[in-house]
């Protein structure tokens, strides 16, 4: 399997290419920006992009969608509850501070639970974790031990459940989903440092039921939307420090 990943776009956002190499087919995990570096290095390892899949709708995973696709003809795969966020994408950008962007193509194909997509000899499985955002997905490409967790888990850490249409309760059941991995998959998350199932199910805080017990408390003030919008202004602010 041909696999890169780098950092894209202003949130520095994981971008993936995974690629087959007998058929040169490949897929796009979050095009989060910097469509000229995305579209260098697939043309470099010589890929067909056959299908853009997207995490989920929050506007770092999609900005380079658009050229992306213009440039490769690939399908833009994405969780219909997501819909509406990824639709939102200028306005999350203005949100965060950001440049105009516009407004990213049209999906073409709703990606459920259990869905596979296929790039030659690459095939990942869709696994639909909510509770950072409702249409939330992770990719499990099963035979190559790998798992594209978007911003459902990090590396010692997991996706802020308090924006838009996230869950607390949604994302712990989504954690323990993923737990239920092999040990040896390797994860690479929507941000920071690649990590495996085996080292988050010996370390990740989230999975600790005494810290889950607080933080529920904590939920139960949760703020309602409009404080929610102030608080992706702040995590705005901060990830683009610590960026
Ligand atoms: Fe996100």
């Amino acid at each position: 399997m041909i696999l890169e990943s780098f950092e894209t776009g202003p949130v520095d956002c994981n971008c993936s290419i995974i690629g087959c190499p007998e058929t040169r087919e490949a897929l796009i995990v979050d095009p989060g920006g910097d469509a000229d570096k995305i579209l260098a290095r697939v043309k470099e390892l010589g890929l067909n992009v056959r299908q853009i899949l997207i995490t989920h709708g929050h506007f770092d995973h999609v900005l380079a969608a658009r050229e992306v696709q213009k440039a490769t003809g690939a399908k833009i795969a994405i969780h219909r509850k997501d819909a509406w966020l990824y639709r939102l994408t200028p306005v999350q950008t203005k949100l965060f501070g950001g440049s105009f962007s516009p407004r990213p193509p049209r999906p073409n194909r709703w990606l459920c639970e259990g869905d596979v997509v296929e790039a030659g000899s690459i095939a990942a499985r869709v696994m639909h974790t909510p509770g950072h955002s409702p249409g939330a997905c992770c990719f499990h490409v099963a035979n190559n031990s790998l798992l594209f967790s978007g911003d459902t888990l990090f590396a010692g850490s997991i996706g802020q459940w308090r924006f838009p249409g996230g869950s607390i309760e949604k994302i712990f059941a989504s954690l323990d989903r993923l737990m239920t991995l092999p040990d040896e998959t390797k994860v690479i998350p929507g941000h920071g440092p690649h990590t495996t199932i085996g080292k988050e199910r010996q370390s990740n805080p989230y999975l600790d039921e005494e810290r889950r017990e607080l933080l529920r408390r904590e939920d139960a003030e949760r703020p309602g939307l409009f404080k929610s919008i102030l608080l992706m202004l702040a995590q705005a602010v901060g990830l683009r420090r610590s960026g």
